[in-house]
């Protein structure tokens, strides 16, 4: 699917078409694992991976048992996903859009993000924080990996823990106590992704 360069300025689609994914880890993340390991996913029924790309943790999700939604743009990336998910006999929801604008009939357990917000041009940054508190159920979680980065400019647009605590205000968001758990990426000049779990209000 195509979407106006103001708000995709980048060609997701051809990325994947060339095999340009810089952005990919070698397996799953190792926040995904950890949080998993210590059960944090237990509560989750329903999750949405938006701009999920080729991200493994959608059929992860699934393969869980949980009712997987993943989103992009990209046609190419939603058939790899689809493969990959009929490859294990899975089952998984595929919506290929302006994910920014799509609403749930339901609202949903969890969302998981990873590498999305920071693809996005900040200033649909608003907009990501009201589509994730829509699509969400009051108490449900976002799992995010923020995308530490300090040079300007993107994608990546760095995700600082400030901004963020700005972008996710505490009247509608509660943060955890104690310090984000910091996970070098492999590629992108190793920038740290900070994993938080943030709960809707
Ligand atoms: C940096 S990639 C990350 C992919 C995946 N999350 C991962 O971890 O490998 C950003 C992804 O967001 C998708 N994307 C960007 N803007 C989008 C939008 N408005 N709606 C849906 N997907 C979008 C792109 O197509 C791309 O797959």
């Amino acid at each position: 699917m195509t979407s106006s360069p103001d708000r995709a300025p980048m060609d997701w689609e051809q990325r994947f078409r060339d095999e340009t994914t810089p952005w990919e880890r070698p397996g799953l993340h190792p926040a995904f694992e950890a949080w998993q390991a210590e059960g944090a996913f237990d509560p989750v029924d329903t999750v949405i991976v938006p701009g999920c790309g080729r991200a493994p943790e959608l059929k992860a999700f699934a393969a869980l048992g949980k009712a997987a939604i993943g989103a992009d743009l990209s046609a190419t990336a939603l058939a790899w996903q689809k493969r990959q998910l009929e490859a294990d006999g899975l089952t998984g929801e595929l919506i290929e859009a302006d994910i920014l604008l799509w609403r749930p009939d339901t609202p949903m357990d969890a969302v998981y993000e990873q590498t999305f917000l920071c693809a996005i041009p900040p200033k649909l940054r608003d907009e990501y924080e009201q589509a994730v508190h829509a699509w969400l159920k009051p108490g449900g979680q976002l799992f995010a990996l923020f995308m530490q980065k300090a040079e300007m400019g993107g994608p990546p647009y760095g995700c600082s823990i400030p901004a963020m605590r700005e972008l996710f205000p505490a009247e509608r968001w509660d943060w955890p106590d104690g310090d984000p758990a910091p996970y070098p990426h492999p590629s992108l000049n190793g920038k740290p992704e900070l994993a938080v779990i943030l709960t809707r209000r």
